[in-house]
């Protein structure tokens, strides 16, 4: 039984089935999920994965004891993939896995990265990671929230939570979750702050997207694994918002002009009403695959 459910792991394994050998990279490895699949699918296959959250890798290492010899785990940013495959003196791989954001562990840690339980204000996956979510919301500057609300969060109240969060901090800190949902809940206008998604929802996302500069890290890691897949390979990308998919989209199109690879899916790939019910969490992932020619 696995307890973290990978999502759209079907399709996962059905795109990695061209591959018969070679190392296959989980870059966001989480609690194991996908690879452990991957190792138990395709028995010639090895698997480098990484994580940002130490305690991930703690939890990848138990889920994958039984492949003992077919894996190395690392903890780092997949950011520094390049660097990660140097020291392991490995040149390139057949194929990579991004499953971005948070994992559903992160989201129950002590971190501060749910609304749904008073936590200090942290928010890092990486603990060791200087910037905190504390830092992001009571030390920049109103303008700045302002925009990292817009453009993380897409959020249409984002210059009245700017302003909100900067008045509350002239009296104290806000240091908790709870504090921080308080006055976003109070910035939205009283007929909309009890609709299907909390208030909070978009200002966390966004915060948390600062804190752990997402985006910039997706940029840079998935550019770099187009360039260390071996040609052949597969490169698969699930993401949970549409920043994130924009992103991934973009450098697919551009890779694409360039005749580096080959785009398998032409629209992202979105699980099923059955995996939706099984895993709710999982209703907006989109997938994306490419082939490295
Ligand atoms: C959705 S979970 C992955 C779950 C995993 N596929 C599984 O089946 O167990 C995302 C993971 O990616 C990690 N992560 C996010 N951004 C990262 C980055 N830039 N570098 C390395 N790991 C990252 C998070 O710490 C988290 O553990």
């Amino acid at each position: 039984m696995i307890e973290h459910y990978p999502v759209l792991h079907r399709k996962v394994l059905q795109f990695f089935s061209p591959i018969k050998e070679g190392y296959i990279v989980d870059a966001t490895v989480g609690g194991g999920g996908h690879s452990y699949l991957i190792l138990k699918k395709f028995p010639q296959v090895k698997i480098i994965g990484i994580d940002r959250d130490e305690t991930a890798l703690k939890r990848a290492e138990e889920k994958l004891r039984e492949f003992a010899g077919r894996y190395t785990l690392v903890h780092s940013s997949f950011k520094n993939i390049d660097k990660v495959l140097q020291s392991l003196k490995i040149s390139c791989v057949s194929g990579f896995l991004f499953d971005l954001g948070v994992s559903m562990f992160q989201l129950k840690t002590d971190r501060g990265f749910s609304f749904q339980r008073e936590e200090p204000l942290d928010m890092r996956m990486d603990t060791s990671q200087h910037l905190t979510a504390y830092q992001v919301v009571n030390q920049y500057p109103k303008p700045v929230l302002e925009k990292i609300l817009f453009q993380y969060g897409e959020e249409k109240f984002a210059k009245k939570i700017a302003k909100m969060i900067a008045e509350y901090r002239k009296k104290k800190p806000i240091e908790t979750t709870k504090e921080l949902a308080d006055i976003v809940v109070k910035a939205y206008p009283p007929s909309l702050r009890r609709g299907r998604i909390h208030p909070a929802t978009r200002t966390f996302q966004a915060v948390r997207i600062e804190v752990n500069k997402e985006l910039e890290e997706i940029k840079e890691g998935v550019s770099k694994a187009l360039d260390l897949t071996e040609k052949g390979g597969i490169i698969q990308v699930i993401s949970f918002h549409s920043l994130e998919d924009r992103i991934v989209k973009n450098i697919f199109k551009e890779a694409k002009k360039l005749k580096k690879i080959e785009i398998l899916t032409k629209k992202p790939i979105t699980p099923s009403e059955e995996e939706i019910k099984e895993n709710p969490p999982s209703r907006s992932a989109k997938l994306r695959v490419a082939k490295r020619v």
